[in-house]
C-alpha cells in the first residue's frame, strides 16, 4: 500500500525517465522536486516518515547509533536520514538533486542531519570505507539497468570495516530487462556486492500487498568482512 501512486504520477515519472534517460539519466529527479512546488503528494516514492522495512530492521537488530556513522544515499524528503539521526547515529545524507536537499532543509531546519547534494558516481575519495552504517533504499532501482554495475561498484566502498550497508529494493527472477523505473534487480546484479568483499548477513523477503501487483521486495543486511574490499574481476 505504501508504494501506491496515483497512476497521473506513475505515468509523469516513466515519461521524464524515458525523455531524459539518454541524455542524463539523473536530471530527471531535479524536474520532479522542482516541479512539485512543496507537495510531496507529487513525489511518488516520498512517505513521509521512515520507510517500514528500515524501522523494523532497527527494532529487530536493537541496533542503536551511539555515536556512529551513518549514510544515507539518495535521502529524498530525508525521513530515514532523520529517523537514523534520532536513533542516535551521526548522519549524513545526500542527493543529486539541488531541489530536494533544499527541501530537506526546509522540513527539518533543527536537525543534526548533514544533508549534502551530492552524485552517487562521484563521490569524494575521502568517504572510502567510512560510514558504519549505509543506507541505501530505492535508489538503484530508481536507475537504469545498464548503470547498475558502475552503481554497485559506487556504494561498496562506502562502507567501513566491519560496518552495515542496509539494501532495500524491488527485485526480479530473472534477467530479462525490467519495465520501469523502477527497474527491479535481480540476484545476479545483487551478487556484485558479494564479489566487491560485503557478506550477505540476512535477507527478508516482502512480497507484495493486495494493492500491489507482483511486487517484490527485499531488504538485505550486508557487513564488509575483515578483509576489506575485493574488486571485481573484468
Ligand atoms: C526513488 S528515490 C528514493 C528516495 C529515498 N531513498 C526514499 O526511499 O524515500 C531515489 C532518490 O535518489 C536520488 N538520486 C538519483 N540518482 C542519484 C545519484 N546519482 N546520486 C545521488 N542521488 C541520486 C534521487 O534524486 C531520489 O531522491
Amino acid at each position: 500500500m505504501f508504494e501506491q501512486q496515483p497512476e497521473a504520477i506513475q505515468q509523469k515519472v516513466k515519461k521524464l525517465a524515458t525523455e531524459l534517460q539518454k541524455v542524463n539519466p539523473t536530471a530527471r529527479f531535479d524536474v520532479l522536486y522542482s516541479e512539485a512546488k512543496g507537495d510531496a503528494r507529487q513525489i511518488p516514492w516520498a512517505l513521509l516518515r521512515i520507510h517500514p522495512y528500515l524501522q523494523e530492521w532497527l527494532d529487530i537488530s536493537q541496533r542503536k547509533g551511539e555515536g556512529s556513522t551513518a549514510l544515507v544515499i539518495g535521502c529524498g524528503l530525508g525521513d530515514d536520514a532523520e529517523a537514523l539521526a534520532k536513533f542516535g547515529f551521526q548522519v549524513t545524507a545526500f542527493d543529486i538533486s539541488t531541489k530536494a536537499i533544499a527541501w530537506c532543509q526546509e522540513r527539518f531546519p533543527n536537525s543534526s542531519v548533514n544533508y549534502l547534494v551530492a552524485d552517487l558516481l562521484t563521490l569524494d575519495a575521502e568517504w572510502h570505507r567510512k560510514f558504519d552504517l549505509v543506507l541505501e533504499s530505492r535508489t538503484i532501482q530508481a536507475l537504469p539497468v545498464e548503470m547498475r554495475s558502475q552503481v554497485v561498484n559506487c556504494i561498496a566502498p562506502l562502507v567501513a570495516n566491519r560496518g552495515t550497508l542496509l539494501v532495500i529494493t524491488r527485485i526480479r527472477d530473472n534477467d530479462s530487462i525490467p519495465d520501469g523505473p523502477p527497474w527491479a534487480l535481480s540476484d545476479k546484479e545483487l551478487a556484485e556486492f558479494i564479489k566487491l568483499g560485503l557478506q550477505e548477513v540476512r535477507r527478508d523477503l516482502f512480497l507484495s500487498e493486495p494493492s500491489e501487483k507482483k511486487i517484490k521486495k527485499v531488504r538485505i543486511e550486508y557487513s564488509l568482512n575483515e578483509s576489506g574490499l575485493t574488486h571485481a574481476s573484468p
